[in-house]
């Protein structure tokens, strides 16, 4: 099931989902599908969209690595009441790369996601274009899940502190879902849209990761696995070329023994397209080194550096324009999806505490917004604010951790 392209003149709306997928109150998504309509744009383009809450209850826009105004942000303070509307507007100021929105009210945030809310906010630039990427049918744009229903269809969300993981995979709101694939190289751009669950990729056909939250990184990379939470994103190739026409290739899930995808392998005319060398280049962020500026510390299931998440208090303040150097680290209750909201971040290095150094993962180059913390880790990353002043956030995107208030309110200033 491809996405559907949200049309100019359409607005946004939160709705309960379509009845195709799950006739239930519980079902949610946007226009009326999940995930939501498809959103394509380009840089230094505007973006301009009415959105509608058509809940019965509060819900926010937020739009997930793109870097807006305060404002324009979706965060639990300017959440929407239910039937209210009201107008976005920002400048696309970011480069190429495949971002998500999804709701962000407080305390519900989990919920609201589970039952369906997300879609893809797909930025494109001129150095993407350039490339030539597999594209139209050798192309899948997929948001990964995870689900628990009673029944056929009932989708149950119990309150998990620890993160809440259902017993089996929705891709683009299909539960094991097949598709069709020509015997190209392909292009997968993924997103973990589940509220807690890790997924392990793997696949019997050639990976080479090409890019992930930031957009594209500096070279092709291939790699047996990847491992991606929630919230991350992750831009693949997959070498379909040498697979027997007619035969099935997995994109599957190690850690949780899933078959995420089926892909049917069909002939189809070969093309002289090939694997760039090169991708992008990606100016690295430079910090005198010594001490992290900040250190923040994940504990057990609701707090950061011993707070947990009050909406009207700002933790700290950053210097716009200047590069800071933050380590992220997990007490008890990891794995943790760290995100920041209003810039992007380059990994550097981290450590395991029993002194080994963190392992450098290929499709962690490049710009982020969202890093796996895993139990036991520190993760060092450097960060600059260079685009608004205003009130942002940095949380952990383990759904249920943050609506039990594992975030936290900085400013830029
Ligand atoms: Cu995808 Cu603050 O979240
Ligand atoms: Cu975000
Ligand atoms: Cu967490």
């Amino acid at each position: 099931p491809r996405p559907v392209l949200l049309a100019a003149g359409d607005e946004l709306v939160a709705t309960p989902a379509h009845p195709a997928f799950a006739p239930q109150a519980e079902a949610y998504g946007y226009n009326g599908s999940t995930p939501g309509p498809l959103i394509r744009i380009r840089k230094d383009e505007m973006f301009r969209k009415v959105v509608r809450n058509g809940l019965t209850e509060e819900t926010s826009f937020h739009w997930h690595g793109l870097t807006v105004p305060t404002l324009m942000d979706g965060q639990p303070q300017d959440a929407l009441a239910a039937g209210a509307s009201t107008e976005i507007a920002f400048p696309i100021i970011q480069r190429a790369g495949l971002n998500w929105y999804h709701p962000h009210p407080h305390g519900h945030t989990g919920r609201q996601a589970w039952n369906g809310m997300a879609g893809f906010f797909i930025i494109e630039d001129d150095e993407e274009n350039a490339l030539n990427l597999p594209s139209g049918e050798d192309e899948l744009i997929l948001v990964l899940r995870d689900a628990k229903v009673q029944g056929l269809t009932r989708l149950i969300y119990e309150l998990n502190p620890d993160g809440h993981e259902g017993d089996f995979p929705v891709v683009n709101g299909v539960a094991w879902p097949r598709t069709t694939l020509n015997n190209r190289l392909v292009r997968l751009r993924i997103l973990n849209g589940a509220n807690a669950r890790v997924f392990q990729l793997t696949s019997k056909a050639p990976m080479i990761v090409i890019g992930n939250d930031g957009g594209l990184i500096d070279k092709p990379h291939p790699v047996d696995m990847v491992e991606m939470s929630p919230g991350e994103r992750v831009d693949l190739l997959m070498d379909l070329r040498r697979v027997p026409p007619g035969a099935r290739v997995g994109l599957n899930c190690a850690s949780a023994e899933w078959k995420l995808l089926e892909i049917n392998v069909v002939a189809a005319e070969p093309t002289s397209w090939d694997i760039p060398e090169r991708l992008s280049e990606i100016e690295p962020l430079v910090h005198g080194g010594g001490e992290p500026e900040r250190t923040f510390v994940f504990q057990e299931t609701d707090r950061i550096n011993d707070e947990r998440f009050d909406m009207k208090t700002i933790a700290f303040a950053v210097e716009q324009g200047k590069v800071e150097r933050w380590r992220f680290a997990s007490a008890r209750g990891a794995p943790h999806p760290v995100h920041v909201h209003g810039a992007h971040f380059q990994i550097i290095g981290g450590q395991h505490t029993n002194g080994n150094p963190r392992r450098d993962y290929a499709w962690e180059r490049g710009w982020k917004d969202t890093v796996l913390v895993r139990t036991h880790e520190t993760v060092d990353v450097l960060i600059r604010f260079d685009s608004y002043e205003g009130r942002y956030l940095l949380h952990c995107h383990k759904l249920e951790h943050e609506d039990h208030g594992m975030m936290l309110n900085f400013v830029v200033a």
